[in-house]
């Protein structure tokens, strides 16, 4: 069958138009029901979480094509938009024409009602984005990523591209992953037994990135102020609801930016991101709330309208032994000089402050070799923003300006400096105070969404023994 040529519209667009029109519709099948004379079908196309009606009166189609529409079949529908005689919608399409562009066999199809569980939606790739919870997800995912944009740009902020191949181990953490042609059955070893890595591709050892930081920097101390939004890898062996190995970060790196102006900016930056989900994504949000977590809604609002709550690493451990000493229990233990876990940043957020919070000043022995050393000689000036269900969603810092004291903190840190010479160039040549951070998308992305596994607000995710798709 032929179809005339009208414009297609979107899905989305049709609910919101007047009635009266002739349309084109495409998309594929949530649900059929109906009786003899007359079948109801809703289509999605994807471009928003509801279906429109589609109204087709058996007298007008052949009963093989109507058996053809089952869920999860693709369709082209030609009609006239009307008023909606049945409740639910304002609007249906009275089909006049249906194309049938790809059958779905009813049995084998793998989203049956029995089993739409997250765990299972993660197997199969190609339904995920099918199924609504997914396209609420994505739709929202999309917005965040050109909210963020959008934020830094009308800030005047310059877009940096860092590298995802690098030899630099900006966190110092170690955990990363080797990127090598070597042949793994012959490798080339030095006389020293390690490995000949000048006989790699790129005649030295990398990996990829766990951060676009220090080439940001470079950046800012050119144009002023960036951001990068770029994949980031992690070979940490954490299975932990909130750690991906595959993660995107978004990186502002600001010169002339001291630790406050550093917190007043991402302060700003993830107040500006809630109310952009707020204001542009409602029905998705709506839907999530609804589905998963009944506190959503009010708990985007609830980091609005207020100060997030500053406090230094030191203090937030008095918090936490006094805590302790009152007889709350936390799984791992906590003095001064312990990196925080989740259930201690929680306890901060969630039950004594009643707020996301940003932690400063940590013991630098706890922190990358970067950051601005204070002048007590023991603590750092990195910031953690803090959220509540999350913990951790930034981190970030002032960055140690004086060469002086970077060398000597590399030093300190037995770092190898001769990859570092091009970073530590920057404070050579008319070095300026400047400072960052960087917010996982993902995590912020858990918070908006109101999902509870950081594998469900990434498409393909990657985590400790699996990369499928
Ligand atoms: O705190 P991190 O390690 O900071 C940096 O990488 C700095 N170079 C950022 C900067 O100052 N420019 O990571 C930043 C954020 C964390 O707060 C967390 O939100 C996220 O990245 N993140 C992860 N997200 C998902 N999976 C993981 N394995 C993550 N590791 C960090
Ligand atoms: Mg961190």
């Amino acid at each position: 069958m032929k179809m005339e040529k009208i414009m297609r519209s979107k899905v989305k667009d049709l609910l919101n138009a007047a009635p009266g029109r002739d349309v084109l519709a495409k998309g594929w099948v949530r649900t059929k029901r109906g009786n003899k004379q007359i079948k109801f079908i809703a289509l999605n196309d994807g471009s928003t979480i509801h279906n429109i009606q589609v109204v087709a009166d058996m007298e007008k189609f052949d009963e093989d094509l109507i058996r053809r529409i089952t869920t999860g079949a693709s369709l082209c529908v030609k009609g006239k938009l009307v008023e909606s005689v049945g409740s639910g919608q304002a609007v249906e399409i009275s089909a006049e024409e249906i194309e049938v562009y790809g059958d779905c066999d009813p049995v084998r199809f793998p989203l049956q009602k029995k089993d739409t569980s997250l765990e299972y939606l993660r197997t199969v790739a190609h339904m995920r984005p099918r199924t609504n919870t997914f396209g609420a997800i994505l739709r929202i995912r999309h917005a965040m990523a050109f909210a963020i944009h959008k934020f830094f740009n009308d800030k005047g902020f310059v877009y940096l591209n860092t590298p995802i191949i690098t030899q630099s181990d900006a966190e110092g953490a170690g955990d990363m992953f080797l990127v090598t042609t070597l042949d793994l059955a012959e490798v080339p070893f030095k006389e020293n037994g390690k490995v000949d890595f000048s006989r790699d591709f790129f005649g030295k050892k990398t990996c990829l990135t766990v951060s676009g930081q220090l080439e940001g920097e470079l950046g800012a101390t050119g144009v002023g102020e960036i951001y990068t939004f770029g994949p980031t890898f992690r070979a940490e062996n954490s299975n932990t609801p909130r750690h991906l190995a595959e993660f995107w970060m978004i990186e502002p790196e600001m010169a002339f930016y001291d630790i406050d102006d550093n917190m007043d900016l991402a302060e700003e930056f993830v107040k500006y991101l809630v109310q952009y989900a707020l204001d542009h994504c409602m029905d998705d949000l709506r839907f999530l709330n609804d589905k998963y977590d009944e506190g959503l809604v009010d708990r985007l609002h609830s980091v609005l309208g207020i100060s997030f709550q500053r406090l230094t690493y030191t203090e937030g451990i008095e918090i936490l032994e006094k805590a302790i000493a009152e007889g709350h229990q936390f799984e791992f233990p906590v003095h001064w000089g312990t990196d925080l876990q989740s259930e201690h940043e929680r306890y901060l957020v969630e039950r004594h402050f009643g707020k996301p919070v940003i932690l400063t000043d940590f013991p630098k022995e706890i922190k990358a070799f970067y950051m601005k050393q204070n002048e007590d000689g023991k603590t750092v000036r990195g910031m953690d923003v803090l959220f509540p269900k999350i913990g951790e969603i930034i981190g970030g810092s002032e960055r140690e300006a004086s060469l002086e004291k970077l060398e000597q903190r590399i030093e300190e840190l037995k770092m190898d400096r001769k990859n570092l010479e091009w970073y530590i160039d920057t404070r050579r040549y008319g070095t300026v105070p400047h400072s960052g951070f960087g917010l996982g998308f993902e995590r912020l992305l858990l918070f908006v969404t109101g999902m509870a596994n950081i594998r469900d607000v990434i498409p393909f995710p990657r985590t400790p023994k699996n990369a499928e798709f």
